[in-house]
Order: structure tokens, then sequence, then C-alpha cells
């Protein structure tokens, strides 16, 4: 006959585990608020506890109270639709004390962190790669470029003298990109014969295209000067914009500039030129834009 099985071992396990169980349902009761489950698998009064949270964003309508130079440039040009919170940091704790600093970026990094040309960005979206951009408005490139602010306003990037919102509807600008994902080809890539039409400037205004060719901004892309901003998978808004200082990213003399395009002093250049104090440069060059003078585009021919 073999001894009985010892047993003892197993009664302790098992008191142990027993224990721990009333012990843990002890303090789940404890633990657990009143009100879990009531409305479902969370605490009953969460929802109202965080909706009664001051929000960390508090819009632009709030910076506008204070901000209003900064809101309406910022509302009439390009960034229109870049929330102010997005450069700046969340507004919530400012707007209360405005002793409490927010961020005022410094640099390009922020820019880039929207705008540097990536394959991965819809090819609508405005994107550049610095050193080409730089060459191209005719900044030195020495270095690391200069800050996109010594040119962009960040609330006014593109100095529009009219409201982008009210910009003529246009029929969509295709961007090489569009189709040739992850391609640098633009405009001035040759295409073969038998390429897919696409809708270019000069197919609808035939006439300013061609004559265009023959002024001294002939190098420069249309879309350079007429910025397209895309609303739709047909059409978007095209921009004529004739503000001084618009023209003056690429021609406003400072260190910054290599000699290309020429550059001038801006306001003295008007006065040295006998002009009106109120003259801008369309009036005096619409022979080096389009064959038409100022006034609203009218065709002086
Ligand atoms: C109640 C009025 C008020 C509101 C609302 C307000 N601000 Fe200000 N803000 C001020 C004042 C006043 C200053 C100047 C503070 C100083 O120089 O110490 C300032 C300064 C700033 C500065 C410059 C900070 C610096 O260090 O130079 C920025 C940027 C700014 N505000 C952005 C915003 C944004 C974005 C919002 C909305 C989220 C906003 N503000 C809402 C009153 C306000
Ligand atoms: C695209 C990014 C961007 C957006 C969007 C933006 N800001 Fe700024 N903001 C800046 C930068 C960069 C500066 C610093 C400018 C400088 O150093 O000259 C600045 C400066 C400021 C200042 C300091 C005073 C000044 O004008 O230099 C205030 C105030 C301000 N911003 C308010 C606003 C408000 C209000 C909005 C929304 C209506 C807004 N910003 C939207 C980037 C932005
Ligand atoms: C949070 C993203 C964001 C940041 C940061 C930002 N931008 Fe923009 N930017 C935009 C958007 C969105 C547009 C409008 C694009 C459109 O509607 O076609 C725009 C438009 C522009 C345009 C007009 C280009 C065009 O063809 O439409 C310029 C110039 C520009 N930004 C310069 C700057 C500069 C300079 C800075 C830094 C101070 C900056 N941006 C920071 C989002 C940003
Ligand atoms: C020397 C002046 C100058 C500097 C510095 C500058 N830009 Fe520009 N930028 C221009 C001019 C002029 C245009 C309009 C013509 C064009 O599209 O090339 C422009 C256009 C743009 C556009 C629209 C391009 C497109 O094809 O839709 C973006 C985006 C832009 N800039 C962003 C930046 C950023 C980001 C920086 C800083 C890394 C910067 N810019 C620095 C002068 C400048
Ligand atoms: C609406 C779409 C679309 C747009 C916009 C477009 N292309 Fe094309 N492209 C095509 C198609 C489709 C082909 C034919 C591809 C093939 O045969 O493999 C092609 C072929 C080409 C080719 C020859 C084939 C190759 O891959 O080398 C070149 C060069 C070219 N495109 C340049 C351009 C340039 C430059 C632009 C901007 C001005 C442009 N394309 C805009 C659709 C487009
Ligand atoms: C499919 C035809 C078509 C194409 C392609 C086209 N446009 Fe237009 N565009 C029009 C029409 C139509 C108007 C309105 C004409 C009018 O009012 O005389 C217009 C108006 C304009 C205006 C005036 C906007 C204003 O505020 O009055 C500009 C600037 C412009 N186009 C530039 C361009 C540029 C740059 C390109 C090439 C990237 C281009 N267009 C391609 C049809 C076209
Ligand atoms: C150097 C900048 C620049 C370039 C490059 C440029 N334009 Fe313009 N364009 C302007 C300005 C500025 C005006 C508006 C003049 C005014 O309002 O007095 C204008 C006006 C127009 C208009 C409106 C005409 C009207 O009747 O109201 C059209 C269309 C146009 N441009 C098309 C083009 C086309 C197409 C190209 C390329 C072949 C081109 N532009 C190149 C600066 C430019
Ligand atoms: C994207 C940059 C760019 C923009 C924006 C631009 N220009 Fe120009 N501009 C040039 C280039 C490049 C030349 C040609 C320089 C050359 O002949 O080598 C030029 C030439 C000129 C000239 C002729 C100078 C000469 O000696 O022949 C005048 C005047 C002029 N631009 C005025 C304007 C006006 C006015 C605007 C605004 C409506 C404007 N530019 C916008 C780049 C630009
Ligand atoms: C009162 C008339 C008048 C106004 C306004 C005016 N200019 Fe001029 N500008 C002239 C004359 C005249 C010349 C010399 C002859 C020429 O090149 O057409 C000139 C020359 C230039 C040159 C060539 C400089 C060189 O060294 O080769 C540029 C670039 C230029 N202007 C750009 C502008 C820009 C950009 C504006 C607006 C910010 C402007 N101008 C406003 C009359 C004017």
């Amino acid at each position: 006959m073999s001894p009985a099985p010892e047993r003892r071992h197993a009664y302790r396990v098992f008191a142990l585990l027993l224990a721990l169980l009333a012990a843990g349902l002890v303090i789940r009761r404890a633990a657990v608020p009143k009100s879990f489950g009531k409305t479902g698998h969370y605490r009953a009064e969460a929802p109202q506890e965080i909706g009664a949270r001051l929000p960390r964003h508090v819009g632009e309508a709030t910076c506008a109270r204070c901000h209003g130079k900064q809101t309406a440039l910022h509302d009439k040009d390009a960034h229109a639709r870049v929330p102010c919170e997005d450069c700046h940091g969340p507004g919530q704790a400012h707007a209360r004390t405005p002793s409490t600093k927010l961020r005022v970026p410094k640099g390009k990094a922020l820019c880039l962190a929207c705008h540097q040309r990536l394959d991965a960005r819809a090819s609508f979206f405005p994107q550049i790669e610095p050193t080409e951009h730089f060459r191209k408005v005719g900044a030195k490139t020495t270095g690391a470029g200069p800050d996109c602010i010594r040119c962009h306003d960040p609330h006014e990037p593109l100095f529009m003298d009219r409201d982008l919102r009210t910009a003529r509807l246009h029929p969509l600008v295709h961007r090489c990109r569009d189709c040739h994902v992850g391609s640098s080809r633009d405009a001035s890539t040759p295409r073969p014969a038998d390429h897919p039409a696409i809708f270019e400037c000069g197919y609808c205004h035939k006439e300013i295209a061609a004559e265009h060719a023959q002024r001294s901004h002939k190098q420069v892309e249309c879309t350079s000067c007429h910025l397209f901003f895309r609303e739709s998978e047909f059409a978007g808004r095209i921009v004529r914009d004739a503000d001084p200082r618009f023209c003056l990213l690429c021609h406003r003399k400072s260190e910054l500039r290599g000699d290309k395009p020429p550059a001038i002093e801006w306001p003295q250049h008007r006065s040295d030129m006998d002009g009106k104090p109120d003259a801008v440069c369309a009036d005096c060059h619409g022979d080096h834009i389009h064959h038409f003078a100022r006034a609203g585009g009218k065709k002086d021919e």
C-alpha cells in the first residue's frame, strides 16, 4: 500500500489564491468609481468633466479680438486656410493672460514643414526645393540661404492687392507633377509630339502668351506671377496681383540678392523716376508685363 498523497502544500496555494481574490474584490470595490457602468463602460460624469475643460486651441475668432491687423492680412491672403495656432501653438493660456508668451517661430523649419517638396505631398499643394527656389527668385544661395520671412510675410505671403476669396474662378491649371509623380519635370521640359493634350495658358490666352514671349519677363513662368489656388477637381482661383510688394519679392535691392534680376530701392525708385506718389509698378512698367497698361487690366490698344 502506498502512503496517502501529501496534499498540504496544495491547500496553502489555494488559501493564498483565495486571500488574493478576496483582497482584489475589496480593492476593486473601493477603487471603481460609483457611477462606473451606469451609462456604459466609463464613469458617467466623465463626458461632463471633459466638456467643461477649456480647449487648448481657441481659434482665430479669439485672436482677432486683440490682433485685428494680423487677422485681416491673414484672411485675405494665401494663408487664409492655415489657422493661427498651427504656427503659434495652442493659445488658450495666452488669450486669457497675454503676458503668457506664445511661440513666435524663427527660421525656415516651420515653413518647410509644410512647403518642402516631397513626393508624398499632393502635387497641387505649393511646395519648393529651397536652393532651387532661391535661384529662381534671385536670392543668394550661399550657406543656408535667407530666411523665408525676409521676403514673405507669414501673415500675407504674397501681398495680394485683392482678397483671394474673391479672386477669379479659373479652370484647373495642371502642373507636370499632377501626372508625372515624383518627377522634377517642369514646363520647360520638352514633350513628345504625341503628348496628351494639357491645357496650357497659351491654349486659351493666345494673344497674351504670344506677346509675353517678347517681354523682358519671358523667362518668368506665367504661374510665377499668377499663382493658382486649387478649390476642386476642376477649378481654383487665379491671382492677378499688381501690388508693388509682390514685384519687390523679386526686385527689391538688398544684400541677400545676386545681380539678377535687376534690383531697385523702393519707394525711392518712384521719386527717382518722377512718379506720382501713388504710382505703382504696373503704371509705368505695363510694357514689361503685358502689352496693356494698368487700370484693372484694361487693354489700351
Ligand atoms: C486678450 C487679448 C489677446 C488675445 C485674445 C490674444 N492676444 Fe496675442 N497678444 C496680446 C498682447 C497684449 C500681446 C503683447 C504681449 C507682450 O508683448 O508681452 C500679444 C502678443 C502676441 C504675440 C507676440 C508674442 C511675442 O513674444 O512677441 C503673438 C505671436 C500673439 N500674441 C499671437 C496670438 C494668437 C495666435 C492668439 C489667438 C490664439 C492671440 N495672440 C490672442 C493680446 C492678446
Ligand atoms: C504660417 C505661419 C503663421 C500663421 C498662420 C500665423 N502667424 Fe503670426 N507670426 C508668424 C511668424 C513667423 C511671426 C514672426 C514674424 C517676424 O519675426 O517678423 C509671427 C508674428 C506674429 C505676431 C507678432 C507681431 C508681428 O506681427 O510680427 C503676432 C501678434 C501674430 N503673429 C499673430 C497671429 C495671428 C493673430 C494669426 C492668425 C490670424 C497668425 N499670427 C497666424 C507665423 C504665423
Ligand atoms: C501648417 C502648414 C503651413 C505652414 C507652417 C506654412 N504654410 Fe504657407 N501655405 C500653406 C497653405 C495651406 C497654403 C495655401 C495653399 C493653397 O491653397 O493652394 C500656403 C500658401 C503659401 C504661399 C502661396 C503659394 C501658392 O502658390 O499658393 C506662400 C508663398 C507660402 N505659403 C509661404 C509660407 C512661408 C514663408 C511660411 C513660413 C513663415 C509658410 N508658408 C508656412 C500652409 C502652410
Ligand atoms: C528672395 C525672396 C524670397 C525668399 C527668401 C523666399 N521666397 Fe518664396 N517666393 C518668392 C517669389 C518672388 C515667389 C513667387 C514666384 C514663384 O512662384 O517662384 C515665391 C513663391 C513661393 C511659393 C509658391 C511656389 C509655387 O510654385 O506655388 C512658396 C510655397 C514659397 N515661395 C515658399 C518659400 C519658403 C518656404 C521660403 C523659405 C525657405 C521662401 N519661399 C523664401 C520669393 C522668395
Ligand atoms: C494630364 C496628365 C499629364 C500632364 C499634366 C502632363 N503629362 Fe507628360 N505625359 C502624360 C502621359 C499619359 C504620357 C505618356 C506616358 C507614356 O507614354 O509612357 C506623358 C509623357 C511625357 C513625356 C515623354 C515620356 C517620358 O516619360 O519621358 C514627357 C517628356 C512629358 N510627358 C513631359 C511633361 C511635362 C514637361 C509636363 C508639364 C508641362 C507634362 N508632361 C504634363 C501625362 C501628362
Ligand atoms: C481652358 C481655358 C484657360 C486656360 C488653359 C487658362 N485660362 Fe486663364 N482664363 C480663362 C478665362 C475664360 C478667363 C476669364 C477671361 C476674361 O475675363 O477675359 C481667364 C482669366 C485669367 C486671368 C485673369 C484673372 C482676373 O482676375 O481677371 C488670369 C491672370 C489668367 N487667366 C491666367 C492664366 C494662366 C497663368 C494660365 C496658365 C497657367 C491660364 N490662365 C490658363 C481661361 C483659361
Ligand atoms: C512678371 C509677372 C507676370 C508674368 C510673368 C505674367 N503676368 Fe499676367 N499679369 C501680371 C499683372 C501684374 C497683371 C495685372 C495688371 C493690372 O492689374 O494692372 C496681369 C494680368 C493678366 C491677365 C488679365 C488680363 C485682363 O484683361 O485683365 C491675364 C489673362 C494674364 N495676366 C495672363 C498671363 C499669362 C497667360 C502669362 C504667361 C504667358 C502671364 N500672364 C505672365 C503679371 C504677370
Ligand atoms: C519671379 C520673379 C519676378 C517677379 C515676381 C517679377 N519679376 Fe520683373 N523681372 C524678373 C526677371 C527674371 C527679369 C529679367 C531680367 C533680365 O532681363 O535678365 C525681370 C525684368 C523686369 C524689368 C525689366 C528690367 C530691365 O532692365 O529690362 C522690370 C521693369 C520688371 N521686371 C518689373 C517687374 C514688375 C513691375 C513686377 C510685378 C508685376 C515684376 N517685375 C515681377 C523677375 C521677376
Ligand atoms: C513712375 C514710374 C515708375 C514706377 C512707379 C516704377 N518704375 Fe521701375 N523704372 C522706371 C523707369 C523710367 C525705369 C528705367 C527705364 C526702364 O528700364 O524702363 C525703371 C527701371 C526699373 C528696373 C530696371 C532697373 C535696372 O537697374 O535695370 C526695374 C527692375 C524696375 N524699374 C522695377 C520696378 C518695380 C518692381 C516697381 C514697383 C515696386 C517699379 N519699378 C516702379 C519707372 C518706374
